[in-house]
């Protein structure tokens, strides 16, 4: 980031854009310092681009079918940010595992949320692996993006509980309510400089007295 200039995101989304409008509001309402310089989507049809016209916010849709291969795609994602500037990309339900010229042109500044306590549940369908699995805790996690699925270090992670009459949509829902507060929160602890990885380890550094809270915030520790 340059000194004294606002942190510059860069969002990836495939669908719905429910995280990016959290962000988008996070902004808004100034709890988060920061500005969306671009969206990129794959999927022409997704709801995150009516969310963008709506901000003001720039998008492109970039197809992965009209390039040759998979690194091509990654690459014109990459050059793309890069143009606009972007400290930090985000992965807001961006349906694809990321490809090496993207994570090499940004190491350690790109987030995803996953909705599961990772290690448990990674992949598609988070919330339904851990309802089969019979887990009683599951919740969501925001972590740095490597090369595998899911397997970056963890910045941060709330739980909700799991009853037994849930359904895949009711588990889903309580989950995103908290994905909703802990995206936002990840990005400006960013934004703020506070966070170091040390290997797989993310430290935070500074009081971070919602830490607790997050867990569980019904605790309201
Ligand atoms: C969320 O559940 C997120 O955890 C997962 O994909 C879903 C995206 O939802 N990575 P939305 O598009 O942000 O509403």
């Amino acid at each position: 980031m340059e000194c004294g200039s606002q942190l510059r995101l860069g969002v990836l989304a495939s669908g719905r854009g429910s995280n990016f409008q959290s962000i988008i509001d996070a902004i808004d309402n100034k709890t988060l310092k920061a500005e969306i310089a671009l969206l990129i989507t794959d999927n022409p049809s997704a709801l995150a681009i009516e969310r963008a016209k709506k901000h003001g916010v720039a998008y492109l849709v970039i197809k992965p079918r009209e390039f040759g291969s998979r690194d091509e795609f990654y690459i014109k994602a990459a050059d793309e940010l890069k143009s606009r500037r972007v400290d930090l990309v985000i992965l807001a339900g961006f349906m694809r595992i990321v490809g090496k010229p993207l994570i090499d042109s940004f190491p350690h500044r790109i987030m995803n949320i996953h909705p599961a306590l990772l290690p448990a549940f990674p992949g598609l369908r988070g919330q339904k692996q851990a309802l089969e699995y019979g887990v009683k805790v599951s919740g969501c996690t925001v972590h740095f993006v490597d090369e595998g699925m899911d397997t970056g270090p963890i910045i941060t992670q709330a739980a909700v509980p799991v009853y037994h009459d849930d359904t895949e949509e009711i588990l889903s829902e309580r989950i995103l309510k908290l994905e909703h507060k802990i995206y936002p929160e990840a990005i400006r602890l960013f934004s703020e400089s506070r966070l170091k990885v040390e290997g797989r380890i993310v430290r935070i550094q500074g009081n971070f007295p919602s830490d607790a809270s997050l867990v569980n915030p019904s605790l309201g520790l």
